[in-house]
């Protein structure tokens, strides 16, 4: 018994050294040209997707995500952040994305893969240690509009994109209350170039 005892105390504190001595080491390559193994690819993937799926279990999403106007929020919302990095319509991703691991993706088909309330969660909270940022800061209004611009990307066109940039234009800018942008010019940096009076506070309409 004492030795099966003494046996497993050793077989743990070598565990233990070696994993420091890893850790210590320096040898694990912590650089971005360096793909993760598949094995812990994979075991990242799960942890990632079940805490999507628990965190946004209780968020309760808003009847009219349909909505063109909330459509209108989240295409300015997308093109003016997001589309740096995921690309759009007709609209690649900037170097910047280029070379960061985990890429960032397409998001064309991103929407059939996950409940309105998964997609919330994920751009109001951000994914740790992938690049991907929260928007917490942003109110919930664009982050909706946001979803709800996902849901149309599906099959959307260049044409189409680039119709709902100008309509994102024509309707004015969102405000983020508090954001540290405030009083910039919103005029969304992937859409097509023109002219973009954004005055002080000229919240739009909304319904
Ligand atoms: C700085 C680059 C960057 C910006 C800007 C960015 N993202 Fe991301 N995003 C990422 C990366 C990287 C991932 C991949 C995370 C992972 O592998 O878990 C990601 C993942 C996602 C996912 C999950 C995709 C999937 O297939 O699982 C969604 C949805 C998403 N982003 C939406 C957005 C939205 C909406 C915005 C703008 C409000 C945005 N992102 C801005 C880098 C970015």
């Amino acid at each position: 018994m004492r030795t099966i005892i003494a046996t497993v105390a050793l077989v743990i504190i070598g565990i233990v050294l070696g994993g420091l001595g890893f850790i210590y080491s320096g040898v694990y390559n912590v650089g971005a040209t360096d793909r993760h193994w598949a094995l812990t690819y994979r075991v990242l993937e799960i942890a990632r997707n079940r805490s999507i799926k628990a965190h946004a279990a209780g968020i309760a999403v808003p009847a009219n995500l349909d909505d063109p106007t909330k459509i209108v929020i989240g295409v300015e919302h997308f093109a003016d952040h997001c589309a740096v990095c995921h690309g759009a319509p007709g609209v690649p991703q900037g170097d910047i994305a280029k070379g960061m691991y985990p890429q960032p993706p397409d998001l064309t088909d991103t929407a059939k893969r996950y409940a309105p309330a998964e997609l919330f969660w994920i751009v109001k909270n951000g994914i740790k240690m992938t690049g991907m940022p929260s928007w917490s800061q942003h109110s919930d209004d664009e982050v909706w509009g946001t979803v709800a611009f996902l849901k149309k990307l599906p099959g959307m066109s260049v044409a189409e994109y680039a119709k709902l940039v100008m309509q994102a234009m024509q309707h004015g800018g969102q405000h983020h209350p508090g954001g540290a942008d405030k009083g910039a010019d919103h005029r969304p940096e992937s859409g097509p170039a023109q002219q973009h009076d954004h005055g002080p506070q000229t919240a739009p309409a909304s319904k």
